[in-house]
């Protein structure tokens, strides 16, 4: 043997043996990050797992240990939506470790803080990008940017297969799966996934053992129907209008019968037009420019001023995030359009900025252990990268089978949110026609009512955070930490 390829070959030795000693893949540690000082209050772990050899398809995670216990803390997988949104929104907006300060200059580096409110305070969590095409996950066969809900599913469900046999030893761990928004589908079609596997005998066993979802779009009728209500009840729309669209509508919105019900849900579009579907109380910016966001909340009335406070150190985004879609224009089966697609150059009421510097600089990426951007392109908030197909259906389905086999659900939604107005969810959480074993009532952090709160039977929870919108740790964090906590540990919220 050359002594080159000797050499190779103990040094390839010394890895395999590293890896016996210690489980988890040391090569994944994350030493530092461009913008923090200070030690890490956890470890951290990111990379890649490939999915698909052949076609080269590889997904991005960053996993965060619990700054408590690791051994012992629940193991939380988290999914932002879109479809086509990086679950790097969560990492760096909502409830990520670090609070990401925007820097001093033009174009220079964010500063980065540690965020006392946290999910990793009590639980490991894994932010996966997901489908291949979003965020910093990619595949080097293009065809795979074609896709839909149920590919989705089992791609992810590849992903934490591998996942496991990289960090066996968080196969003891109680196990979630978490999203918000278009993650309503993702969260209950993974958790279907993860379930069969077990059923099926799939090794690694997963140790699932519920799942929660934040403003998740789940069914054509409910979400479709929920608009007009919430607008009325919040004010936004006369009794006048909504008595009369509901008369010409028949008491149905998601698909009108007949042109004077359609002129009458036209009047109530050109009404909302102007608000923040995100967050009826946050102003919307449709210009480019960064200045027209500075003074948002001074054009508020005082009243509004504060319910749109949060308690992050940092201020919420003044654009916000999300694709989703326009109203009129919900999920449906088949291809989900883009903006462009629907006419809009961006997303409305956005600002990305912090997290698209930030993870589009090569020396962060390379901490971070992802690819540079000549492998996969620009990273973006939310891509038009791929070609999605809802091919699930309504996951009311999903959500019976998942709770009569004795899964935990909290699903929660802001209760300022016009994109998947909480009004729709209620009613279908209502509608699953379960026991109601903790009637409504307020929730309270620090002696405040932090929302309201039903619980049902089959460990199936609604909750209402006041005062948020579409992305609730961004908007009250204390109070996400708070109900998150409580749930986990199957305490009473
Ligand atoms: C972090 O370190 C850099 C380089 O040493 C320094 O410029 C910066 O001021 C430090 N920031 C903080 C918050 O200490
Ligand atoms: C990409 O994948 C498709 C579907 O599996 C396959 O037909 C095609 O040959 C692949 N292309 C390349 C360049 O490998
Ligand atoms: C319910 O889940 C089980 C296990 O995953 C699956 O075999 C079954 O087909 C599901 N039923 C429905 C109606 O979705
Ligand atoms: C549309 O349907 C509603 C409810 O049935 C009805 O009151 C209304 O007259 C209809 N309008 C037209 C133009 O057909
Ligand atoms: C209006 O709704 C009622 C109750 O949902 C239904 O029975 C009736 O057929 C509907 N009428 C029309 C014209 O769609
Ligand atoms: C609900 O979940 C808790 C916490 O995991 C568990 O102790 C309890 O048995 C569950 N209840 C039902 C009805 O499944």
């Amino acid at each position: 043997m050359a002594l080159p390829t000797l050499l190779r070959f103990i040094s390839l030795l010394l890895v395999s043996t590293a890896s016996l000693i210690s489980a988890v893949p040391e090569d994944a540690l994350v030493s530092h990050l461009p913008g923090f000082n200070g030690t890490f209050p956890s470890k951290h772990y990111a990379g890649y797992v490939t999915i698909d050899k052949n076609h080269g398809k590889n997904l991005y995670y960053y996993f965060v240990e619990s700054e408590r216990n690791p051994e012992k803390d629940p193991l939380v997988l988290w999914l932002n939506g879109g479809p086509g949104c990086s679950s790097f929104d969560g990492f760096v907006y909502e409830h990520g470790p670090f609070n990401f300060k925007p820097g001093g200059k033009a174009g220079s580096l964010p500063e980065l803080l540690l965020n006392p409110y946290s999910w990793s305070k009590v639980s490991s969590i894994i932010y996966l990008d997901s489908p291949a095409g979003v965020g910093l996950s990619y595949s080097a066969n293009k065809s795979d940017y074609i896709t839909g809900d149920l590919k989705t599913a089992s791609d992810s469900h590849q992903f934490l297969l591998k996942w496991f046999e990289l960090y066996p030893e968080f196969l003891g761990n109680q196990f979630y799966i978490s999203g918000e928004s278009y993650a309503g589908v993702y969260v209950p079609t993974l958790s279907a996934a993860v379930v069969e596997g077990i059923k099926g005998g799939i090794n690694p066993k997963i140790n699932f053992k519920g799942y929660m979802v934040g403003n998740g779009v789940t069914d054509t009728v409910y979400d479709g129907n929920a608009l007009v209500p919430f607008a009325h009840g919040m004010g936004l729309i006369s009794d006048d209008m909504f008595q009369g669209t509901n008369v010409a509508c028949n008491g149905s919105y998601w698909n009108p019968i007949n042109t004077s019900c359609e002129e009458k849900l036209s009047e109530i579009d050109l009404d909302l037009q102007d608000l923040n579907i995100y967050d009826i109380l946050e102003p919307c910016y449709y210009g480019s420019a960064s200045s027209d966001v500075v003074s948002h909340k001074s054009k508020l009335p005082s009243s509004f001023r504060r319910l749109g406070e949060t308690d992050r150190p940092l201020p919420v985004r003044k654009r916000m995030f999300g694709r989703a879609w326009p109203l009129w224009a919900q999920v449906m089966e088949g291809h989900v359009p883009t903006w462009p697609e629907l006419g809009s150059p961006s997303v409305p009421c956005m600002n990305d900025e912090v997290a698209t510097l930030w993870l589009n600089n090569e020396e962060v990426r390379s901490a971070l252990h992802a690819q540079p951007k000549s492998v996969t392109g620009p990273w973006e908030l939310c891509t038009d990268n791929i070609d999605f197909s809802h091919d699930a259906g309504s996951m009311i389905k999903y959500h019976k089978n998942l709770t009569v086999q004795g899964y935990r659900a909290l699903i929660f939604s802001g209760d300022h949110d016009m994109c998947v107005p909480f009004t729709g969810t209620q009613a279908w959480t209502r509608s699953l026609g379960y026991k109601i074993t903790d009637p409504w009532r307020p929730w309270y952090v620090a002696e405040q009512v932090s929302g309201f709160t039903q619980g049902y039977d089959k460990n199936l929870t609604f909750l209402t955070v006041k005062g948020s919108g579409h992305t609730v740790p961004e908007y009250k964090p204390q109070e996400a930490l708070a109900f998150y906590s409580r749930w986990l540990a199957g305490l009473a919220i």
